[in-house]
């Protein structure tokens, strides 16, 4: 077997510079098949779509829109490399599946959320749905939710919320739940509900069909990205999340109590207490994780905002506005507010974070056009290309309240373009722009996916959004997957064994994946992406 650490001996052949073709890309020796697209059939007795496009009803049980973040989990007595569910989140609607002059709020809700499948692969190594599992299940934007933590109360006085919305991406805990995440704290597609139901982490049990998902309002309220969690020998856990805010802060979530890896239903309200942190980044390479608790760090009556200070010039001073923090609900439900206040770092759009097997945690910055005043971790105005930084927590120790940083790139042009240097990084190997999605496998190598727009100013340079493996030590960067026309790459699941890869394709607006006579509705998917030998994929 491999040795669990970061691997340097990645083989594959690694693609060319400025793919624009209209298809999934991958090395000579890896094969792409398209598992799960936008309407497919999800429930049990589900039409699916055929290329007419459809409504609410027959919407509310099949797949959704802009495949996003994604995990897959193991099932009792199913060998899981050839077989589990994949939990899948929706971040928007396929707009072209839907036929929005039939109950068009209620279709356009219905195409968000998360679905749950159960897969499985065929004896020729091809992956399906399979139809009328029991596991098969859709959370939608017309979906009722439970309110849990501290906030509950202020958020909803029934304890309920109807809809999720804006799944970005999402992360496990150690009990096997899924965490899928809000990042919209208001709910645009239908207005009439509560203005505090959104922007929340979203648990969810993939083994319970039955379950009703519960908003964690412990983990704070903002443009969540994803979760990422260490855990500790004592079963201590932090799970650590982006803010995708222009500009936006890092933040972690310490559960108060540790969870029990031979009692699994005494974790599932482990996140309704616990304490939240967000990070301090500074200049000198230390950092420090901020307690946003009411009372402390300023978080109280009359407590000064400074705003969004990094987006005015330096010479123009900030304009702090007086707020008022009476109970830990308010911080919860303003928690962009109670960072800045607390001192916070000011990152340029932190998008996903993951923890490496050496505990190294990485984030992406994934870019932030309107930055005009720079610190040592967002050294960059007007940041077109984003950036990636890394931490160790100190004593590796997700309780730890301090930690060291550094940058392992800056995205962008090569400096011998004569690009401006606000463009140009210091990518060694294969060049990207706006990383986005970012996992450590459990054999130790780093992936980057990438959401840079899609105009042929960034194509012509950068080519179709793509995937990258990156060396951790030399930071090289080796392109892996091109995207087809119009996508952003993101999602990253695996089967145990890492021979199976699951990819969403998210808005692709070509010919690739279309259902009608002539294309038109260039469907979000899912892919599987394998070796042809079955080896692990980078192996
Ligand atoms: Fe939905 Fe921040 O990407
Ligand atoms: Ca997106
Ligand atoms: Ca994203
Ligand atoms: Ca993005």
């Amino acid at each position: 077997t491999d040795p669990v650490g970061p691997d340097y001996s990645v083989k594959f052949e690694r693609l060319a510079d400025k793919i624009t073709a209209d298809t999934v890309t991958v090395p000579k020796d890896y094969q792409v098949q398209i598992l799960y697209s936008a309407g497919d059939k999800c429930e049990t007795g589900s039409a699916g779509y055929a290329g007419t496009p459809q409504s609410w009803p027959d919407t509310e049980t099949q797949a959704g829109g802009q495949h996003d973040g994604m995990h897959f989990y193991p099932l009792d007595g199913v060998d899981p490399n050839k077989g589990g569910l994949l939990a899948i989140n929706h971040e928007s609607t396929d707009n072209a599946t839907l036929n929005l002059a039939v109950e068009g709020t209620k279709t356009r809700l219905s195409n968000v959320g998360v679905s749950v499948v159960e897969v499985a692969r065929g004896d020729d190594g091809t992956w399906a749905v399979k139809a009328n599992s029991r596991y098969n299940k859709r959370y939608t934007g017309n979906t009722v939710y439970n309110v849990g933590g501290p906030a509950a109360s202020a958020v909803s006085s029934t304890r309920k919320v109807v809809g999720t919305l804006n799944n970005c991406a999402s992360g496990p805990t150690p009990w096997g739940t899924y965490l899928t995440c809000e990042e919209t704290t208001d709910n645009y597609l239908d207005p009439t509900q509560d203005e505090k139901g959104y922007g929340w982490v979203v648990e969810i049990d993939p083994y319970t069909p039955t379950s009703t998902a519960v908003k964690r309002t412990a983990m704070g309220r903002f443009d969540h990205e994803n979760t990422a969690y260490m855990t500790d020998e004592a079963n201590r856990v932090a799970f650590y999340m982006g803010d995708d805010g222009t500009p936006g802060c890092i933040y972690k979530f310490i559960p108060s109590k540790a969870y029990d890896p031979k009692n699994r239903a005494a974790n599932l309200n482990l996140l309704d207490e616990g304490t939240l942190y967000a990070a301090r980044f500074n200049d000198d390479g230390t950092g420090n994780w901020v307690e946003l608790t009411h009372g402390k760090n300023n978080l109280t009556l009359n407590a000064i905002d400074p705003g969004n200070y990094t987006q005015t010039a330096p010479d123009q001073p900030p304009t702090p506005v007086i707020v008022n923090f009476a109970s830990q609900a308010d911080v919860l439900i303003n928690t962009k507010v109670a960072a800045r206040v607390a001192g916070a770092t000011l990152m340029d759009r932190p998008e996903w974070i993951t923890v490496g097997v050496d505990k190294t945690v990485y984030c992406t910055l994934t870019n932030n056009g309107s930055r005009k005043r720079t610190s040592a971790a967002n050294p960059r105005i007007s940041n077109s290309h984003g950036h990636i930084v890394r931490w160790k927590e100190r004593g590796d120790s997700p309780l730890a309240t301090t930690f060291e940083w550094e940058l392992l790139l800056l995205a962008g042009q090569d400096p011998a373009d004569g690009a401006a240097a606000n463009v140009t990084g210091n990518i060694k190997g294969d060049e990207f722009s706006s990383p986005d999605g970012i996992r450590v496998d459990p054999q130790g190598r780093l992936w980057v996916q990438t959401d840079s727009g899609t105009g042929s100013n960034i194509t012509d340079i950068f080519g179709n959004n793509s995937m990258y493996y990156i060396d951790q030590e030399t930071g090289e960067s080796k392109r892996f997957l091109v995207g087809p026309k119009g996508c952003e790459i993101t999602g990253i699941a695996y089967t145990p064994d890492l021979a199976t890869f699951f990819i969403n394709i998210q808005h692709p607006n070509g010919v690739w994946n279309t259902k009608r006579a002539g294309g038109g509705d260039a469907r979000s998917a899912t892919i599987v992406v394998s070796r042809k030998d079955g080896k692990p994929v980078g192996a």
